[in-house]
């Protein structure tokens, strides 16, 4: 009782009581998770992010200038060998790790289960996981180790995921080279301010975004595992793209020789209106400008040789050395909100069913860890190498998009 009297206080104060509006239909047991979801929330943080929904996206006076980078397929064969040797010595010594981003939600796809377990139409019906999970089983041929696989998860997804990774007898991978750990959660709020309920009567809490990978692998200990294992780089990628490239020598060896805490891949942006983000530096700094942010001007510049100025698409395939990672963990990146429907529990204890959106979620981009680097090697890829979204359900980016990518790629690397 005493433990229900102290909530009341804290959610009077902070003018949040509606989210005790399902505690008496609760069992013991869930009326014990509810106090103590709400004795976790962080609430100066909701105030603070609310207020911040008001204010809308901001480029503020940033100063936003293009990057440089080093065209992979454009280096000498000189060169491309001294890389190639410098990497492979990296990753046959056990430096590298690779981490799969599978916390997010396959909305737009259309798809319910993890995106990882997604099957994009090929005969072999192989999953994206599956997918993706070959390259790194040659590559641990190829060097004679075995490189530790780390999957991010969300507490909605994980369950799941794991139970794929058993049923498929985690597609011949090494179960103790496996690590799985969930990313962290926040409240959504409505236009109010107010924390929704959601149908089960407990918060209505959703995946923090990929940034939060950073903290995750801090709480969880991933990191530490890393740390033991003497990793030295990570590399972080999606789980949507089934051509992803994790073990890349020459990545590794560009973000080593140039002595960046962090690499970044690119590709050419198809054209102004793509939906991704492009590679620049802020106020001298490296970032991304995402492609909610930018405007139209900036994504149709052209240079004097017709080439897009802010071209360098981000693929979200970056590299990151992990004593850089010790110390982005322990600071907080900055959330940015997104405007979603969401069905909840009013304060009369009634469903409301969302038919557009509603409610606020907030997220930390994995991108704005760039902008604690000095400097940032980015290194461009082929697109038709290395770049194959699923994003949608059909047309652009899609599994259909994706299948073709996938086949030309392995058509084309057996000749
Ligand atoms: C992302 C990038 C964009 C890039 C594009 C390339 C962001 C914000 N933007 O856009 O710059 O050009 O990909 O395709 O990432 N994920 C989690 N946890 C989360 C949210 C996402 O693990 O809480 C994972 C997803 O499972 C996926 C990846 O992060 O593997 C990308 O997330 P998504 O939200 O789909 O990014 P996009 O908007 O497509």
């Amino acid at each position: 009782m005493e433990k229900y009297e102290k909530v009341k206080e804290i959610l009077k104060k902070n003018n949040q009581e509606q989210l005790l509006v399902c505690y008496d239909k609760l069992d013991e047991k869930g009326k014990e998770k509810l106090l103590d979801q709400i004795l976790n929330v962080d609430f100066d943080l909701i105030n603070k992010l609310y207020e911040q929904t008001k204010k809308g996206v901001e480029m503020g006076d940033d100063v936003i200038e293009p990057v440089d980078y080093v065209d992979k397929s454009k280096l000498s064969k000189e060169e491309y060998e001294k890389l190639e040797k410098i990497g492979d010595q990296a990753i046959k010594d056990g430096k590298l790790a690779v981490l799969t981003l599978a916390g997010g939600q396959g909305t737009r796809l259309g798809y319910n289960g993890p995106k990882g377990t997604f099957d994009i139409g090929l005969d072999t019906h192989e999953s994206l996981f599956e997918l993706i999970c070959k390259p790194i089983k040659e590559a641990n041929k190829k060097y004679g180790i075995t490189i530790p696989w780390y999957i991010m998860t969300s507490h909605e997804n994980n369950a799941q995921t794991v139970k794929f990774f058993e049923d498929h007898d985690y597609f011949g991978y090494p179960k103790n080279d496996v690590i799985f750990f969930i990313q962290g959660e926040l409240p959504m709020i409505d236009t109010e301010g107010k924390i929704l309920v959601n149908e089960q009567g407990f918060l209505k809490l959703a995946a923090d975004g990929h940034g939060g990978v950073f903290e995750s692998m801090l709480k969880s200990g991933a990191l530490e595992d890393m740390n033991k294992r003497k990793i030295e780089w990570v590399f972080i990628g999606p789980v949507d793209n089934p051509l992803v490239n994790m073990v890349d020598p020459i990545f590794v060896a560009v973000a080593e020789t140039r002595k960046c805490m962090a690499a970044g891949k690119s590709v050419v942006k198809a054209r102004p209106e793509e939906r991704v983000g492009v590679f620049c530096k802020r106020n001298g700094k490296p970032s991304v400008v995402e492609y909610t942010e930018i405007s139209e001007e900036m994504s149709n510049k052209r240079d004097e040789n017709g080439e897009l100025v802010f071209g360098e698409s981000h693929i979200n395939c970056n590299l990151f050395n992990i004593k850089r990672v010790n110390e982005i963990a322990a600071n907080k990146l900055p959330y940015h909100e997104a405007f979603k429907k969401a069905n909840y529990i009013n304060s009369k204890g009634e469903l409301v069913v969302a038919d557009k959106p509603n409610a606020y979620k907030f997220e930390t981009f994995i991108f704005d860890a760039f902008q604690s680097m000095e400097s940032m090697a980015i290194m461009r890829v082929k697109r038709e190498d290395e770049f194959a979204p699923v994003k949608n359900a059909e047309g652009v980016d899609s599994p259909e998009t994706a299948r073709e990518l996938y086949i030309n790629f392995h058509k084309n690397s057996a000749k």
